[in-house]
C-alpha cells in the first residue's frame, strides 16, 4: 500500500504470492473461500495503482512436474473473477515467461508447487521467476512458515520486495497479541495431544498470565495435577512436561487453570449420554469430552478480565452438541470480552463459525501452520527474508 501511495507501482509488473490454498469438495467446488477474499485487497491496491498484476499460490501438495486435475487453480481463478467482477486468465507453464501483460491486466499463474524446485526453494528457479517482475509482494501469511521458491527464494532476487496488506495485518495482530500485549494475557491452547503443541505450550508458558488448556491436552494436565481421568485421551509420558510447565508458571505468578468439573461419557458418539461430574469423581470407564459448567464459569471470568486473548483450539468435542457446552461458553465469553482477541487454526475457525462470533473476534488469522509456528516463537522464513531485504 505504501508503494502504491508513492506511485511506485505505476506501470510495474507486480508479482503477488498469495495463499489461495482453499478447501474443495470432490467435484472441485471451493467449500470455504476466506483466504481468497482476504487476498483481494492486495490485488486491488496493485491494479488501482496502475500495475500489471500476476498472482500465484500453491494448492495442496502436488507432485512437482506431475499435473493432476485436482492440482489446478482454475476454480480459484473463477472465484477471484467472481469477486472482482472481471476476467482472470489462468496461465500454465509460466516459469519462463512468454506472456504479455499491460498495466491493469490481472492473471493467475498456475499452482506454483507444480514447478520443479518450488518446494526445495531451488536458487535457479527463484532467480528465474524473480525476473518476471519489478516488484515482489508476499501476501501469503498462511505459507510464511515455508521457505519455498515463491515464498522465500525469489524475495532475494526481485528488484523490489515487500509484504502485502494481509501479511502486514497478520503480523501486526500477532505482534500486538504476543510482543507487547495488554495484560492479563490469556492463551487458550486445546487439541488432542500435548506432543503436537508442546513447543507452543512451553513458549506461551513464558509469556502469558493464564494458560487455559483444553481437550486431550487438558487431560494430560489433569493427570499431572493428580486427578483421575478414566479412559480419556491423554499422554502419560508427558505428565512431567505438563508439571514442569505448571511449576514454571506458578513461580512467576501465572497459572494453568485445571478443570474442577468435566462432562464425561462412555463413548465418543452423538448418541452418548453426557454426565457432569466433579474432576475428582471421574470413573475408570469415563471419557472426558468437555469441561463442566463450574469450569466454564471460571474460564468465562478469566476471559472477561483479560486484556489480550490468543485462542487456538476448541476445549471440548464441540462437533457433538452435548460436548460443546464449554467451547460455546468460552466463545461467547471471548465475543463479549473487551480484550483484544486473536484466533487461528482450522478447528478454532470451525468453532467460531458454529457459534457465529466471527464479527466479535478482533482478528481471525488465515494461517494454520504459520499461526502455530508464530505462537511457538519461531521465525517465519518468508517474513525473515523480507526483513533482511528491508535492512
Ligand atoms: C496451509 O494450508 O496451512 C498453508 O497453505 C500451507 O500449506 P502446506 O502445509 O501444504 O505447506
Amino acid at each position: 500500500s505504501d508503494l502504491a501511495a508513492a506511485g511506485q507501482l505505476k506501470g510495474k509488473r507486480v508479482f503477488i504470492r498469495a495463499d489461495l490454498n482453499v478447501p474443495q469438495d470432490e467435484a472441485g467446488n471451493i467449500t470455504e473461500d476466506t483466504r481468497i477474499r482476504a487476498s483481494i485487497p492486495a490485488i486491488k491496491v496493485a491494479l488501482e495503482a496502475g500495475a500489471a498484476v500476476m498472482v500465484t499460490s500453491h494448492l495442496g501438495r502436488p507432485t512437482e512436474g506431475e499435473f493432476k486435475p485436482e492440482d489446478t487453480l482454475a476454480p480459484v481463478a473463477d472465484r477471484i473473477a467472481e469477486l472482482m467482477e472481471r476476467k482472470v486468465p489462468l496461465i500454465s507453464h509460466w516459469v519462463d515467461g512468454g506472456f504479455e501483460l499491460q498495466p491493469g491486466d490481472l492473471v493467475l499463474l498456475e499452482n506454483c508447487r507444480l514447478n520443479k524446485g518450488e518446494k526445495k526453494n531451488n536458487e535457479e528457479l527463484a532467480q528465474k521467476i524473480a525476473k518476471l517482475c519489478d516488484v515482489y509482494v508476499n501476501d501469503a501469511f498462511g505459507t510464511a512458515h515455508r521457505a519455498e521458491a515463491t515464498t522465500h527464494g525469489m524475495a532475494k532476487y526481485a528488484p523490489v520486495v515487500c509484504a502485502g496488506p494481509l501479511m502486514a495485518a497478520e503480523l501486526d495482530a500477532l505482534g500486538k497479541a504476543l510482543t507487547d500485549p495488554k495484560r492479563p494475557l490469556v492463551a487458550i491452547v486445546a487439541g488432542s495431544k500435548v506432543s503436537t503443541k508442546l513447543t507452543i505450550l512451553k513458549s506461551l508458558a513464558e509469556k502469558v498470565d493464564q494458560l487455559i488448556v483444553g481437550g486431550g491436552i487438558a487431560n494430560t494436565f489433569m493427570l499431572a495435577a493428580g486427578l483421575p481421568i478414566g479412559r480419556s485421551l491423554a499422554e502419560p509420558d508427558l505428565v512431567n512436561e505438563a508439571k514442569a510447565i505448571m511449576d514454571m508458571m506458578a513461580k512467576r505468578g501465572a497459572s494453568v487453570p485445571i478443570p474442577v468439573d468435566v462432562v464425561v461419557a462412555n463413548e465418543l458418539s452423538p448418541l452418548a449420554r453426557a454426565n457432569r461430574v466433579a474432576s475428582t469423581d471421574v470413573q475408570p470407564d469415563d471419557m472426558i469430552l468437555d469441561v463442566g459448567p463450574k469450569t466454564s464459569a471460571e474460564l468465562t471470568s478469566i476471559v472477561a478480565h483479560a486484556g489480550t486473548i490468543v485462542w487456538n483450539g476448541p476445549i471440548g468435542v464441540f462437533e457433538i452438541d452435548q460436548f460443546g457446552g464449554g467451547t460455546k461458553m468460552l466463545a461467547a465469553a471471548i465475543a463479549h470480552s473487551p480484550a483484544f482477541s486473536i484466533a487461528g487454526g482450522g478447528d478454532t475457525l470451525a468453532a467460531i463459525a458454529k457459534y457465529g462470533i466471527d464479527k466479535q473476534v478482533d482478528y481471525i488469522s488465515t494461517g494454520g501452520g504459520a499461526f502455530l509456528e508464530f505462537l511457538e516463537g519461531k521465525t517465519l522464513p518468508a517474513f525473515a527474508i523480507l526483513s533482511e531485504r528491508a535492512e
